[in-house]
């Protein structure tokens, strides 16, 4: 830890026993899914396997048109592109980081309307990741013309992987309309998304998930997606739409930025493996095993006195670490303290959500802003880990909270200008 100046980005994976760094490109693949990738057509253009991709995303999601791209945060470059100009109030629930980075090189504004309830880790809700509707209609009145779209990502990944109800979907899509903005999802984990939807939503219970998603996504115009997540590949991702104008748009910057139009950023054995991986994201068994590790995980924790946000998300818990460290002031990172007695006991390794992610100067007036939720996220890989494996993190918490009222703080003595959770050095203050 020392050498890696208290920054698990800077581990090398077989220094690592657990990974739950993130459950981004880090999925196993299926057996059909490598077959795929024998299969895949290298042809420039017209290739073979850009026409499955597009099928999937036709039966999956509904849309006509798809634009390859080589991970998620490139479909959110085309989409800023095409559509998000200087000025503009980019409204959502909650937009990830890469997405309020893309907005803001276009000199606009990430604006995020959860709910209430959706900033308290410990408020026992269904749908934490909805948007605020009455909020929302206040701001599509108040920017009146300078809002390009809503997006909605589904889910939450920000404050827990907490999923959207189809009635607040349905509720943002009417808004939407009523002011004449385009409603967009960012789908990078649509299908646990309607896993969620199946379980608690009233009237949901008897539907498959390949329905479900079909509704949530024919309330939207389109879609972003980081494919490493539930396109269970290991890296691509797309943007899709209806709009054929739209489409004409993002092909003009894809060529630009990733590649001509039918493979986009990735190798045609890539697009061949996510057509595959869309549909399996879909099938029952695999999500309830999936959703329900994560749940596992979190019981567990609570056993063992560990506070997070509840409930536990589709792909991963988010630990409270200002709740579990609560001597450790914010400006001394419980959170990545956290992360760091993490790999010292375990060599389990967590990510930090929490000041060193997300706390910023304020411009005007120059002092530190703390984010209001100081998390460490333990993010499940799909189809990689067992139980076992779960339990085994679990003992790794209770040994440190029988020795976590000795723990200190840490001081930041690297830091980049932007992101700069990524590369940042510590030191200890013990
Ligand atoms: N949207 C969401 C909701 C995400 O969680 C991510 C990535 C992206 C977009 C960007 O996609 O990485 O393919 O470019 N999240 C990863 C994570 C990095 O660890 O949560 P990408």
């Amino acid at each position: 830890m020392r050498e890696a100046g208290y920054n698990v980005f800077n581990l090398r994976s077989e220094d690592v026993y657990i990974d739950l760094l993130t459950d981004s490109g880090t999925s196993a693949m299926s057996d059909r899914q490598w077959a795929a990738l024998m299969t895949g057509d290298e042809a420039y253009a017209g290739s073979r396997s850009f026409f499955e991709l597009e099928s999937a995303v036709r039966d999956v999601m509904g849309y006509r048109f798809v634009v390859p791209t080589h991970q998620g945060r490139a479909a959110e470059n085309i989409l800023m592109t095409a559509l998000v100009k200087e000025g503009d109030m980019v409204l959502g629930n909650a937009h990830f980081d890469t997405t309020e980075g893309h907005i803001m090189l276009r000199k606009a504004t990430p604006v995020n309307l959860l709910t209430e309830e959706g900033y308290d880790p410990a408020a026992e809700a269904p749908f934490k990741g909805d948007i605020d509707l009455v909020k929302l209609e206040a701001a599509l009145k108040e920017y009146g013309g300078r809002v390009p779209f809503v997006l909605l990502t589904v889910t939450c990944n920000n404050n827990g992987g907490q999923p959207v109800s189809m009635a607040n979907i349905r509720a943002t899509s009417e808004l939407c309309r009523r002011y004449g903005v385009p409603l967009y999802f960012d789908a990078a984990r649509f299908a646990e998304n309607a896993y969620f939807i199946r379980e608690r939503e009233p009237g949901y219970g008897g539907r498959s998930v390949a329905d479900i998603s079909r509704e949530m996504f024919s309330y939207g115009e389109g879609c972003t997606m980081s494919a490493k997540k539930d396109g269970l590949v290991n890296i691509g991702g797309f943007l899709a739409m209806n709009d054929e104008g739209f489409y004409q748009t993002a092909v003009q910057w894809e060529i630009v930025y990733e590649g001509f139009r039918t493979y986009g950023g990735m190798a045609g054995r890539d697009l061949a493996a996510l057509a595959v991986g869309l549909r399996e994201v879909e099938d029952l068994d695999y999500l309830e095993n999936r959703v329900g590790q994560a749940a596992y995980l979190a019981q567990g924790l609570w056993a063992a006195g560990v506070p997070t946000v509840r409930p536990a998300g589709g792909h991963g818990v988010y630990v409270d670490a200002k709740a579990f460290l609560p001597h450790i002031p914010q400006p001394q990172f419980p959170g990545q303290r956290l992360v760091v007695e993490l790999y010292l006991e375990g060599a389990v390794r967590a990510v930090e959500l929490g000041t060193a992610a997300f706390a910023h100067r304020d411009p005007e007036t120059g002092e530190m802003v703390y984010p209001r939720m100081e998390l460490v996220r333990l993010a499940i890989p799909r189809r990689v880990y067992t139980d076992r494996h779960m339990d085994f993190v679990v003992h790794t918490f209770e040994r440190i909270a029988a020795r976590k009222a000795s723990l200190t703080g840490l001081k930041m003595v690297y830091e980049a200008p932007v992101l700069r959770h990524f590369t940042a050095r510590y030191e200890d203050l013990s």
